[in-house]
């Protein structure tokens, strides 16, 4: 009897513990422990990112249940309307955030102007944190995938956490000291960078905790999948379209067809491409000459990721890192996934047609 007990302990301790998997508090405090004069504000930050992510995919998980879609005209517990999803989820990074006392300016796609936060007098408040709280938020009423994506910088050198104003977020993304995303999708993770790597936390449930299943993620070179909204093809320049058709030839080097994949989350969409090798495209267009995604929350994090994978990410000209941002919200033209695949759109913008292009 002793013995069956011990051995379930045992198991348990397999599937739970650090033996088999980190927790998410347990990755961040050994990597701190690498840098020998870490206050310990950034894991700080990272832990309450990941707090107000689990708060977040509980709301999702009940979104069919709940009355969360679109404004109900209810009011909530609190006394608040009840909001819509991508505002709730902006309050509850906010709210963790301004609890945490790290970070000192916050800009969210759902807030217009930026918002400082008061640091606390125990807490050091240097890091500038950017969101997209719910991206992809329109397929929430039909079940499918979304996410929140996240970009951090260091509050600039000569600049006090109480004088801080928006102008201080406006750092190109070579500047970022982390970045990452959540994806709500068939299990929920977390998957971030500090320019040491990207690494991906798949949430227990039963738990509540966020554990390394993704170590040291790599994207393909090479992918086999092109993400773009091909609705839109009658707006794209020449050479987008040359590149689409080059895609779609029946050919031996690379093999193609290509397949194509779009889901219109694009949490979602660059996740899979990611783990399996692709391209995802949102150009500028004659119709839309800025492109659609937001370069500070949704282009940059996502860049800084790619890159560290091993992919690649541009404008179709410039690299995403390398853009001097003049707004918060402004739009750019992206290209993302793996290297071979994005350096031949680029190639194909240029007008430059590879001998292989047939
Ligand atoms: P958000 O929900 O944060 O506004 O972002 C929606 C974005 C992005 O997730 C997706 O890739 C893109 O919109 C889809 O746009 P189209 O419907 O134009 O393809
Ligand atoms: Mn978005
Ligand atoms: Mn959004």
């Amino acid at each position: 009897m002793e013995q069956v007990m011990e051995s379930e302990t045992v198991v348990r301790a397999k599937s739970f513990g650090p033996g088999r998997f980190q927790t998410l508090e347990q990755f961040i405090i050994a990597q701190q422990h690498r840098f020998p004069h870490a206050t310990g504000a950034f894991s700080r930050l990272l832990r309450d990112l990941s707090v107000a992510a689990k708060i977040v995919n509980r709301d999702i998980r009940r979104a069919g249940l709940l009355d969360v879609f679109g404004d109900t005209g209810e009011v909530n517990i609190q006394g608040e309307q009840q909001q819509k999803l991508d505002l709730a989820a902006h309050n509850e990074f906010v709210r963790a955030l301004q609890r945490g006392g790290e970070c000192c300016l916050i800009g969210s796609e759902e807030d217009e102007h930026g918002i400082i936060l008061e640091t606390h007098p125990e807490s050091e408040g240097k890091y500038i944190v950017l969101f997209d709280p719910l991206d992809g938020s329109s397929n929430i009423d039909v079940n499918v995938s979304v996410g929140t994506i996240f970009s951090i910088y260091h509050l600039p050198e000569g600049i006090e956490p109480r004088d801080v104003s928006v102008e201080a977020a406006l750092q190109p993304g070579v500047e970022q000291v982390g970045a990452g995303y959540v994806i709500y999708g068939s299990s929920t993770m977390l998957v971030y960078t500090t320019g040491d790597g990207v690494y991906g936390f798949t949430l227990e449930p039963s738990i509540g905790e966020f554990l390394l299943s993704h170590p040291r993620l790599q994207t393909p070179k090479q992918g086999k999948l092109y993400s773009i909204n091909e609705g839109n093809y009658v707006w794209f320049e020449e050479g987008l379209k040359r590149y689409i058709k080059w895609m779609q030839r029946n050919a031996d080097e690379p093999k193609r067809p290509f397949s194509t994949r779009y889901i219109g989350s694009f949490v979602a969409d660059f996740h899979r491409n990611l783990l399996k090798g692709g391209i995802f495209i949102y150009p500028a267009t004659a119709k839309n000459p800025s492109g659609k995604l937001r370069l500070m929350y949704e282009a940059n994090p996502m860049a800084f990721i790619i890159e560290q994978a091993g992919g690649r990410a541009s404008d179709g000209h410039t690299r995403i890192l390398e853009k001097q941002p003049q707004a918060l919200h402004e739009r750019t033209g992206l290209f993302i996934g793996s290297e071979a695949m994005v350096l031949r759109a680029e190639a194909f913008l240029r007008d430059e047609r590879p001998p292989d292009i047939l």
